[in-house]
């Protein structure tokens, strides 16, 4: 059971906010992301990994929720930034970050976005395959620069999540296959080349997993490679990047995974290989994104039509869905609320939560307990939306992105401000 924060006058508080007031200042449907729950999750990846263990790094993966803000606080917390998109590392510029700390992945970057990432000192390239590989070494030599590069493999495990977000099967578009004549010939190449500095190898096993296993299993792949890449080639890495994945709690029956529990038996396993092996140990990285920002972002929308079938289901449709949230018409991935001004009533009515979208498929929730007095009007407040919403958001049905409120200790602050229709036709050649 979720525990809620409910203030004197029934209603959801959020990073000491009140939600109701919220909805009422910025309107909904509003995505509202607790600063402090940020930084804590951060400030626990320094006291687990990176004070704990000598040769630790970890970056954000910014694709679970990137702002200027979020860039900020995550950098100033002492984590680097995984971006995969020029775009992505543009933000992150404006946001003043020190590039160096900057990952770039992606498995098609193209020309303009390696380019961009050249010339602004981007501090390591992940290459997800040759050709890309090819590339950032053309432009890499043209820029006069040496450019350093992690490859991807695809370590061919497959992990117990869903299919769309698992990543490091055999059959994947991400990632370098395992296979020796392929991965040798690749590896050679970055050895040989005077534009790249090769680091070392990253994979990453998929998203949202419970348990530990999977990067695990990948981790000995990977170890048994670079013992045979030692002896077939005499390279030896000095970068390990395990990935992210790390899962959090979106409904009951699923655990924010402690970080501990993946890392501390990795970092066992890496030491005691190099120890074998009598190799330096390499630097490790680590690149959580959903398991720092979902938890720390609810989403407010306010209750309109209330449409009660008999015996069937009543269906609660709210000012906002598929285009703020697309991960339960993707995932099917499952979500809490509650009725944010009645927040200390029992959840006493089934509804089923949907958008206002014209699509059968723009559910938020498919079974829920709400309070039984809900009625058109309420602020709903639907949880854990902090990874993958904002950042998946569309104008869908030309509905204008909502607005995000960063809260903190009580205070709210306006972070994005919300979209509007004319910001959806400025593109367009009148
Ligand atoms: N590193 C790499 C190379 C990745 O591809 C990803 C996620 C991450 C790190 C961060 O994974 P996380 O720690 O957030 O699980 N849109 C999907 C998730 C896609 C994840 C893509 N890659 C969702 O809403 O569930």
């Amino acid at each position: 059971m979720r525990k809620l924060d409910i203030n004197s006058k029934g209603h959801l508080c959020f990073g000491g906010a009140d939600t109701v007031e919220l909805a009422e200042k910025y309107g909904t449907p509003l995505y509202v992301v607790d600063e402090k729950q940020i930084i804590g999750r951060c400030r626990e990846i320094k006291e687990c990994f990176l004070d704990k263990y000598d040769n630790a790094n970890a970056v954000y993966a910014s694709k679970a929720l990137q702002t200027v803000d979020i860039c900020r606080i995550v950098t100033e917390e002492g984590l680097g930034l995984d971006t995969v998109s020029g775009g992505e590392i543009y933000t992150a510029i404006k946001a003043g970050v020190d590039t160096a700390k900057i990952i770039f992945h992606g498995n098609n970057k193209t020309a303009d976005e390696i380019r961009f990432a050249v010339e602004n000192n981007v501090g390591r390239f992940v290459a997800d395959n040759e050709y890309e590989l090819h590339l950032i070494d053309g432009i890499a030599k043209e820029a006069g620069k040496t450019v350093r590069v992690q490859l991807r493999i695809t370590p061919g495990v497959d992990s117990h999540t869903h299919q769309y977000i698992s990543t490091g099967g055999i059959d994947s578009k991400f990632g370098i296959s395992p296979v020796r004549s392929e991965r040798n010939r690749i590896i050679k190449y970055a050895m040989d080349s005077e534009s790249i500095e090769l680091t070392g190898f990253h994979f990453h096993v998929g998203s949202q997993l419970q348990k530990n296993d999977s990067h695990l299993m990948a981790l000995e792949i990977i170890l048994r490679l670079i013992k045979e890449i030692r002896s077939e080639l005499g390279f030896v890495p000095t970068e390990l990047n395990l990935g992210g994945g790390f899962g959090v709690r979106y409904v009951d029956g699923e655990i924010t995974v402690k970080l501990r529990d993946f890392t501390d038996p990795m970092m066992e396993r890496i030491n005691s290989f190099c120890k074998t092996e009598g190799i330096s140990l390499p630097e490790v990285f680590i690149e959580p994104g959903r398991w720092i920002s979902a938890n720390a972002g609810i989403t407010l929308y306010t209750v309109g039509s209330i449409k009660e079938i008999p015996e069937i289901k009543t269906y609660l449709a709210v000012d906002g869905g598929m285009p703020d949230n697309p991960r339960h018409i993707l995932y099917q991935a499952e979500y809490e609320a509650v009725v944010a001004n009645k927040a200390s009533i029992p959840a006493g009515k089934e509804v089923s939560v949907v958008g206002k979208c014209c699509e059968s498929g723009d559910v938020l929730i498919e079974k829920i307990g709400v309070a039984d007095t809900v009625q058109s009007g309420d602020i709903l407040c639907v949880f854990s939306t902090g990874a993958y919403n904002y950042s998946m958001a569309s104008n869908y049905n030309r509905i204008p992105r909502p607005a995000l409120v960063m809260v903190k200790d009580g205070k709210d602050r306006l972070s994005v401000r919300r979209e509007t229709w004319e910001d959806m036709i400025t593109r367009e050649i009148l």
